[in-house]
């Protein structure tokens, strides 16, 4: 397996591991499945921004994971932050592919000068939450009743990990 940032040939493999993840899973908020041309389009929305898609990929080719950043929130004073996705599989899952997109994800982020990642899990999903927090995540808290799938509300448990040690923003001590 090798992590790489992601290529038009890889969107079935993403599409596959994301409608799965709608349709049985509580890390994406969303219950309506997407067809190849969104996938396309996010890739191609990520990549204009200038922010990574990796992808994990077997040695037949086949996408194992994936995962990427984006802006935390669309405001200025927020551009030293961003929030990332993981996602791999359900047939890889437990067997170390989530923890190495991740770890290469976190380089992209510090060699963007991003200041502070965020995760936002549900908060059931201990799964997501201990990947976090072997990687030095922070809990930040957690918001009750925020989102609803499945005919229950959902709570949301932000974790933060600072990326680099600076004093201040912008080259300020
Ligand atoms: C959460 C997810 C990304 C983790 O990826 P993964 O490849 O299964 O995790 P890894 O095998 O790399 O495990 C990394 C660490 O997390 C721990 N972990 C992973 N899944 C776990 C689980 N279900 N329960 C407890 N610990 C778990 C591992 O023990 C490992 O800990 P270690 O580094 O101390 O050994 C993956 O299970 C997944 O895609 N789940 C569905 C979608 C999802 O929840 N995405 C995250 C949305 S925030």
């Amino acid at each position: 397996m090798r992590i790489r940032d992601a290529e038009a040939g890889d969107i079935a493999g993403i599409l596959e591991i994301y409608n799965d993840a709608v349709l049985h899973t509580t890390a994406i908020w969303n219950e309506t499945v997407v067809d190849a041309a969104n996938r396309a389009a996010w890739l191609a929305e990520r990549r204009r921004l200038g922010y990574p898609v990796l992808v994990a990929v077997d040695d037949d080719g086949r996408v194992a994971g994936y995962a990427s950043f984006g802006d935390w929130r669309a405001w200025d004073g927020y551009r030293h932050t961003v929030e990332h996705s993981v996602y791999v599989h359900r047939d890889r899952r437990g067997g170390g592919v989530g923890k190495a997109l991740m770890l290469e994800l976190i380089l992209r982020a510090r060699a963007l000068g991003k200041h502070v990642m965020v995760a936002g899990i549900e908060a059931g999903n201990a799964g997501s939450i201990r990947l976090h927090e072997g990687l030095g995540f922070e809990p930040a808290g957690v918001m009750r009743e925020v989102g609803t799938k499945f005919g229950r509300w959902l709570d949301l448990a932000f974790l933060q990990l600072r990326l680099d040690g600076r004093a201040g923003p912008d080259g300020r001590a």
